[in-house]
């Protein structure tokens, strides 16, 4: 795709964090960008803080409900009659940290269904739009090094669930070029600039009441800004989103299907993974590195 002035974006949980950087990076780009995102206060504080740096609006959408998501494809068709770009980036970081076997059902109903169901049903309304349209696009859905390259053992729901956006963006991709469409798929792993800032630590604001945790968490609690601390001692610096944003619209421009900083170091956890694999072994270690 070359350049993305005049293109229609819709960026879903672009009302905070990473998804926002790519709102911002697309803004700078002279594209006209839809903010789907379910929180509407976060919602219209961010449309505020953007007012004046482009064209960009928002539609109170929840991706893990196929009305919902249905209802935003309509009101961008009937603004725009066009989608070009559509960044799944909408996720939840699954409600704390937990041993596998520690996961209740509405963890699994709540992170599923926003992280792999929400993708699944943004796919289904947009893509047959966008084939239809005849026009080049681009679908960027976000997936996490958890759900690529090394799962975390205490985050077993948000790495189950990141790795099915993973294998669907796979099909996705091979679907589309198979379909001689215009279209692309790509997978997009933020992170490599830094730490992190963002409010996927306090994902549980968007929690539905009738998927609350039945019980308390029983495993130690990870505490981001302890994290953070530690961080701040290592040297890492808090990470910028909007050039993460950049980052995301520079891998469209290249035509890649895997958007990262870390391609290369990537690339060497796979072979690792890959080796333990081909030995019938784990291919991490208990800390979830393939490194020891
Ligand atoms: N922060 C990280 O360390 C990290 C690392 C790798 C991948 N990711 C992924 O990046 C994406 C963005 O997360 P973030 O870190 O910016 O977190 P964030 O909480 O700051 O932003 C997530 C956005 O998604 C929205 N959202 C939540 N549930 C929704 C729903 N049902 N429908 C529509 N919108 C919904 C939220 O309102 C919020 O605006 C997520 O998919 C996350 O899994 C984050």
């Amino acid at each position: 795709m070359n350049g993305f002035a005049g293109k229609v974006a819709v960026v879903t949980g672009g009302a905070s964090g990473i998804g926002e950087g790519i709102v911002q990076a697309l803004l700078e780009e002279g594209a006209v960008v839809v903010i789907a995102d379910v929180e509407r206060p976060a919602l219209d504080e961010t449309l505020e803080r953007l007012a004046g740096k482009g064209d960009v609006s928002g539609i109170v959408t929840d991706v893990s409900q196929p009305a919902s998501v249905d209802a935003c494809a309509r009101q961008v068709y009937d603004t725009y009659g066009v989608c070009h770009l559509l960044f799944n980036n909408a996720g939840v970081g699954g409600g704390g940290v937990a041993k596998p076997w520690h996961w209740t059902p509405n963890d699994w109903k709540w992170c599923i269904g926003v992280n792999l169901f929400g993708v699944g049903h943004c796919v289904a309304s947009f893509v047959p739009r966008m084939i239809d349209s005849g026009q080049e696009g681009w679908i960027v859905n976000t997936s996490s090094s958890n759900g690529g390259f090394q799962p975390l053992a205490d985050l077993g729901v948000y790495a189950a669930s990141k790795a099915a956006v993973t294998a669907y963006t796979e099909c996705l991709a091979n679907a589309l070029a198979n379909e001689d469409t215009l279209l692309h798929a790509a997978l997009f792993y933020p992170g490599g600039n830094g730490l992190l800032e963002t409010r996927l630590w306090n994902s549980a604001r968007n929690r539905p009441p009738e998927l609350a945790r039945e019980r308390p968490m029983v495993d130690e609690q990870w505490d981001y800004q302890e994290f953070k601390a530690q961080m701040q001692e290592k040297g890492v610096p808090v990470a910028d989103l909007l050039e993460l944003g950049r980052v995301v619209l520079q891998g469209i421009r290249e035509e890649r299907f895997i958007i990262s900083l870390e391609t290369v170091s990537n690339g060497e956890l796979m072979r690792r993974r890959a080796e333990r694999i081909g030995r019938g072994e784990l291919p991490t270690v208990p800390t979830g590195s393939a490194f020891e």
